[in-house]
């Protein structure tokens, strides 16, 4: 896998209008990026994650204006559009009956999950290459997702042509997926935009319980998994354990210590998230302990990736 930098965004281009895979970055995680018209590349998508092809993708374009292309907005998801986008805001609506994104990116469904990502490099590449990309996290399925260019590099290896090193992901969890129906705003996986700035827009968002629609097919138990356990709202720590903290006050006694943000900050725990748990994870501890986490801004999303991290591991 070629390692790419800004300098070379046209290598980045010319892989993708061939139909190769580059992995790019965005301000949420770093995306395993393909041409979203092609079966071809979005098929290679699939196989280089290892994803079940049920679970479909996000299309990433340029702007609000390349979007009105490929999907039909209520007035609602146009009002999200026009404040969030750039940014980390998935919104699920209808496909046009000309929208040229392939059937298998959206598994069949006649939704398409589309957002525009906040990273000038990536804004560039979309504008050039011309087509909406499709893109997963560039991470093999169930796996932490990397945000870094080194995690991809570690994570996904030759079956991608690139990866475009833009640096550190800023915000460090995916986007927040949201679908209108009839007026009303359903979160269907919370993410880097926080419920409160949504709310301010869309008025009081409705969220899924288990068993009921919608949902977004993504959303399996386990998943952004470390390969050692992980253990919650941790109140002491084991000598064999390695803890992720949170707060000016990290519990005494473990193996090793990583602090997701010692001002008790959750915007700032976010962007480490992922980092951390890799980083704890590579020392292969009995467990990574993870310390209590308010669920405000950027915690509940966090809650969100940390229960499934937690979870016992599904065959994925
Ligand atoms: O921040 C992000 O969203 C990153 C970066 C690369 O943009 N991408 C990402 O993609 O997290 P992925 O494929 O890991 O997650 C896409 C989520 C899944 O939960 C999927 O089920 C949901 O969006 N989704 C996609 N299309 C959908 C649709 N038509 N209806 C409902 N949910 C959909
Ligand atoms: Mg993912």
């Amino acid at each position: 896998m070629l390692h790419l930098h800004a300098k070379d965004i046209d290598r980045a281009v010319a892989a993708l209008q061939r139909g190769e895979l580059v992995a790019i970055p965005t301000e949420t995680v770093y995306g395993l990026a393909g041409d979203a018209t092609r079966d071809d590349s979005v098929a290679r998508i699939f196989a280089c994650k290892g994803r079940p092809n049920f679970n479909p993708l996000i299309a990433h374009v340029p702007d609000l204006a390349a979007a009105e292309r490929l999907v039909e907005f209520d007035p609602v998801s146009r009002r999200l559009a026009e404040r969030f986008w750039p940014g980390p805001l998935t919104l699920v609506l209808p496909r046009r009956g000309d929208c040229p994104v392939s059937w298998l990116a959206t598994a069949g469904l006649d939704t398409l999950a589309i957002r525009v990502p906040d990273h000038p490099i990536t804004l560039e590449l979309l504008r050039r290459v011309g087509r909406p990309l499709a893109a997963p996290s560039a991470n093999p399925s169930g796996r932490l997702s990397p945000t870094t260019a080194e995690h991809v590099l570690a994570g996904l290896g030759d079956a991608l042509a690139a990866v475009l090193d833009g640096g550190p992901c800023r915000v460090g969890l995916e986007s927040t997926v949201v679908q209108v129906l009839d007026g009303q705003a359903w979160l269907l996986r919370p993410g880097g935009l926080p419920r409160q700035a949504l709310e301010a827009v869309a008025g009081p968002l409705a969220q899924a319980e288990a068993a009921e629609q919608p949902r977004s097919p993504g959303q399996l138990a386990s998943h952004y998994a470390p390969h050692c356990p992980v253990r919650l709202e941790a109140s002491q720590v084991a000598a064999d354990e390695a803890l992720l903290a949170f707060g000016p006050l990290p519990l005494p006694g473990a193996r090793a210590v990583l602090n997701l943000s010692p001002s008790g900050d959750t915007t700032e725990a976010a962007a480490h998230l992922f980092a951390y748990l890799r980083d704890l994870d590579a020392l292969a501890p009995a467990a990574i302990a993870v310390m209590p986490i308010p669920r405000e801004g950027l915690g509940e999303a966090i809650a969100d990736r940390l229960q499934r991290a937690a979870q016992p591991r599904e065959a994925t």
